[in-house]
């Protein structure tokens, strides 16, 4: 299996475009930017997939080697998505694939619906995307429901199965029910090898599911939009804590990582706000954990 980290910025990236914080500022003259979280995934390599499309994904997947087209043709590695969310920074990037001649999207029932109705991308790519060879009509994206517990047997002898995090609705779609799986981790494995890596970049609370999920893992790929659950409070000055917003701060699931020791734990997904995004503090690197960089290639096994 091989994941190639697209991008570790929580929405807005870093630093964010209207943000003279002194994370953005820092970022700004230090270089170290970083772009909306986004991940590449593939069982062999050669098909790929990827988890969530950000508003930067242009840029990060002409970054990507692996993701180059055959030379000479339309011929991309690039097979399909998986949403985590139906949130913008992990959307907006749907709109960049538009002149695919294929893209199959996986999501699960409440996202779908809210990609076709609150926010249109589905009926919006259906007019660019999938065009046949004379250009005259376009098939649109081929849309597949995400259950959690029922495994996605995808292309390269990849397996993704989705696990259940939460209601929490993008604010977009804040008039639809509230209940289902809005946010959603994906446990992959790779046939063979069992090669398995986690993704969740978006984490309320740590559950029994996350429990499961990170059993037996290689990598475990979290959210780290906050450092602390006060962070945005004390940045902003607003009244705003990380839990609320659906995220569990690094300081809160630091613990959790030491009653579950073996895989290999990387933060993602890190908000302007959060000082992690330009250096590692010592008790992230204590509880044998890092932060996740812009580009990072890891392979398993
Ligand atoms: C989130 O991760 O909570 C959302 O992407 C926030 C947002 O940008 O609206
Ligand atoms: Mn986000
Ligand atoms: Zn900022």
């Amino acid at each position: 299996m091989r994941i190639r980290v697209l991008g570790t910025a929580a929405g807005g990236g870093l630093p964010q475009w209207n943000c003279g914080c002194a994370e953005c500022t820092a970022a700004r003259h230090g270089g170290h930017a970083r772009s909306q979280d986004c991940l590449a995934v593939s069982g062999d390599g050669r098909a790929w997939y990827l988890v969530n499309a950000s508003p930067d994904l242009r840029t990060q997947l002409l970054a990507a080697p692996e993701l180059a087209p055959a030379p000479g043709t339309r011929d991309t590695p690039l097979r399909g998505v998986l949403l985590t969310s139906g949130e913008l920074d992990h959307t907006l990037g749907l709109l960049t694939l538009r002149e695919a001649s294929g893209l199959t999207v996986h999501a699960t029932a409440p996202v779908r619906h809210a990609l076709h109705h609150a926010f249109p991308v589905g009926p919006l790519l259906a007019a660019y995307t999938g065009a046949d060879r004379t250009g005259a009509a376009n098939t649109g994206a081929d849309w597949h429901t995400v259950t959690p517990g029922k495994p996605v047997e995808l292309e390269g002898g990849l397996r993704a199965e989705a696990f259940a995090l939460g209601g929490k609705r993008p604010r977009y779609a804040a008039h639809l029910p509230d209940h289902g799986d809005w946010v959603t981790g994906y446990r992959f494995t790779e046939d063979g090898t069992g090669a398995c890596a986690v993704y969740a970049p978006g984490l309320a609370e740590w559950t029994p599911a996350l429990d499961g999920a990170v059993a037996g893992a290689d990598v475990v790929l979290l959210d780290g939009t906050f450092a602390t659950a006060e962070e945005l409070a004390e940045r902003t000055g607003g009244a705003r804590r990380s839990p609320g917003m659906g995220h569990l701060a690094v300081q809160d699931s630091l613990p959790h990582l030491a009653r579950r020791p073996g895989p290999r734990y990387l933060y993602t997904h890190l908000n302007n706000t959060n000082p992690l995004a330009g250096r590692t503090p010592p008790e992230v690197t204590a509880a044998g954990a890092e932060v996740a960089r812009d580009g990072l290639l890891i392979e398993l096994p």
